[in-house]
């Protein structure tokens, strides 16, 4: 049993991980396109491969799954899940399981304004979202949204182009110059991410961990604290089953006056992962006993609560000829 963890830039922790629930049971192998991603030297064995737009990328791919015998493989960056997904068939022909989720989920997510959409018509609070200037002054005129609002493009990620608004001429200048942009309600109050593993074999939902965002920092959390509350499990599960995603994903949701809200869905390992695993929560094992053909038994919440997660800077240094 061996996995491939793809694009692994920056993600050290997830790979340490992953290491130690194998063990002697299986090697963890890594990739990325630029030699500079310090979480291949944590692999027990890594490749340099081509960016995922290009051509030759799968083929390069599936080479590695032959020549490493791979199970299972993940990817850690959005615009890879869907690549994977699209090819699922490929790689069951080489024996190799994507943990992960069906390209339709994968693409949902990627889109704010579908992910919304599902969202309305299943009935799951989120913040209300328009994607035309019309529909947007629409609603201010009918008082149905206020200021300030939020901007941020349709198929955006890391933060980028986000930006809040405080009146109408700013919002119609940053929609105006962005990219396929979408006009949200500006949610105050509490964020909150959640850590969720969807079995592959018996697709219940097996875990989830929450915490509440203390501090952000360029798109990322960069301080939260654990937290447990049954009514906000059940949302989470209700949701996570009724939309069909499977194996690891990330949720963003924001808490105001006691309502949860939907805000995005990364069906994924999101950089906040080493928290829930410090306080008890182990998705690598749970991964380790699907690619050996075990389901694993539901065990959502028992971990350690009010523990604070602080985010600092480390450094790998590796012999320069080592990265050619
Ligand atoms: N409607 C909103 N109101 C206020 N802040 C928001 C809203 N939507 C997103 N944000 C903030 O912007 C960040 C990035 O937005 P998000 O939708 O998660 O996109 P990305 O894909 O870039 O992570 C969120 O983590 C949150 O802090
Ligand atoms: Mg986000």
């Amino acid at each position: 049993m061996n996995l491939l963890i793809l694009s692994c830039g920056t993600r050290d922790k997830v790979v340490e991980y992953f290491k130690e629930a194998f063990g002697d049971a299986g090697r963890v192998v890594c990739t990325d396109c630029s030699p500079y991603a310090p979480a291949l030297y944590e692999a027990d064995a890594h490749y340099l491969v081509p960016r995922i737009t290009a051509p030759e990328y799968l083929d390069v791919i599936c080479d590695i799954c032959k020549k490493e015998s791979i199970t299972g493989v993940l990817s850690l960056i959005d615009p890879e899940l869907s690549l994977l997904a699209a090819h699922s068939e490929t790689f069951a022909a080489l024996g190799v399981t994507i943990v992960g989720s069906d390209y339709e989920r994968c693409e949902r997510t990627l889109n704010k304004w579908e992910l919304y959409c599902w969202m309305q018509e299943h009935g799951y609070p989120c913040a209300k979202t328009y994607r035309t200037i019309a529909d947007f002054r629409g609603a201010l005129e009918r008082k149905e949204i206020g200021f300030p609002v939020f901007i941020k493009p349709m198929k955006g990620s890391a933060s980028i182009q986000i930006a809040r608004a405080d009146d109408f001429e700013t919002a119609a200048f940053l929609f105006a110059h962005g990219d396929q942009m979408i006009i949200q309600e500006f949610m105050e109050g509490q964020e909150i991410g959640a850590d969720v593993y969807i079995d592959l074999i018996s697709k219940e939902v097996v875990s989830i961990f929450t915490k509440k965002k203390l501090v952000m920092r360029a798109g990322e959390t960069d301080k939260a604290v654990s937290f447990i509350d049954e009514r906000l499990f059940e949302q989470i599960r209700k949701f996570v089953e009724e939309s069909g995603f499977e194996g690891q994903i990330d949720i963003d949701l924001f808490e105001r006056d006691g309502v949860y809200y939907f805000s995005e869905v990364n069906p994924r390992f999101g950089g906040g992962y080493p928290h829930a695993y410090a306080c008890g929560v182990d998705h690598m094992t749970l991964i380790r006993n699907n690619l050996s053909g075990i389901a694993n038994p539901v065990r959502i919440g028992g971990y350690q609560t009010d523990k604070v997660m602080m985010k600092y800077s480390e450094m790998r240094i590796v012999d320069a000829r080592g990265t050619m």
